[in-house]
């Protein structure tokens, strides 16, 4: 069963404005994900069962009240659906949340946080394929707002980011 099904689909009904400033780029590597390869969006819903379930949930709803730190000033883990803001960032900076964690990211070292950094945990190409089974879900509206922020980001020109290509090899299996 597709899991998009699932999904209470809430359209925004005034998107944000485009002022998501893209990454500079924590590697220097414009990443990009492969949302629309169907092969990778399903060895990445296996990736993201293993990995990300337990804190983004199942349908990727998130933990409660995702929006207020805790008591030791921790977020909860946000949705990962149409109803977080995942898909208000570029392709590259959800790539580099998962592989160094937010605080690397932000350049803050002291930020807290519960989000694990994946760089040993997991290979870039599996960290591209739990990402782009994530943006698969997006409703077309949030997918055209976040290609939008994509566009800002990414040269057209290096459709792997530089990354390597092989992700078929390492990933893909025929069912
Ligand atoms: C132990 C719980 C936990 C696990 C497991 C986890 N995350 Fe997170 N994630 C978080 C939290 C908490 C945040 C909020 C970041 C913060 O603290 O500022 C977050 C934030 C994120 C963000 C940024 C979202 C946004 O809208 O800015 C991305 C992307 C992300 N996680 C991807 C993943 C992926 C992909 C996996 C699995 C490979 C994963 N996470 C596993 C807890 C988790």
């Amino acid at each position: 069963m597709k899991i998009t099904s699932f999904f209470t689909i809430v359209f925004a009904t005034s998107l944000p404005a485009l002022t998501t400033v893209a990454s500079t780029g924590t590697d220097g590597i414009q990443t990009r994900l492969l949302a629309d390869d169907l092969a990778i969006v399903q060895a990445g819903e296996t990736v993201y069962r293993a990995n990300c379930a337990s804190c983004h949930g199942a349908y990727l709803e998130g933990q409660e009240n995702w929006r207020d730190r805790d008591a030791q000033g921790y977020l909860p883990a946000p949705p990962h659906d149409a109803t977080g803001h995942t898909w208000h960032h570029a392709d590259d900076l959800l790539f580099e949340i998962t592989k160094y964690g937010p605080s690397v990211v932000i350049g803050d070292e002291s930020y807290r946080s519960k989000m694990p950094a994946y760089k040993d945990i997991l290979s870039d190409q599996e960290i591209i394929a739990v990402l782009s089974f994530i943006k698969n879900t997006w409703p077309a509206e949030e997918r055209k707002w976040q290609e939008s922020v994509n566009a800002t980001a990414i040269d057209p020109s290096a459709p792997f980011g530089g990354k390597s290509s092989s992700i078929l090899d390492k990933l893909s299996s025929p069912d």
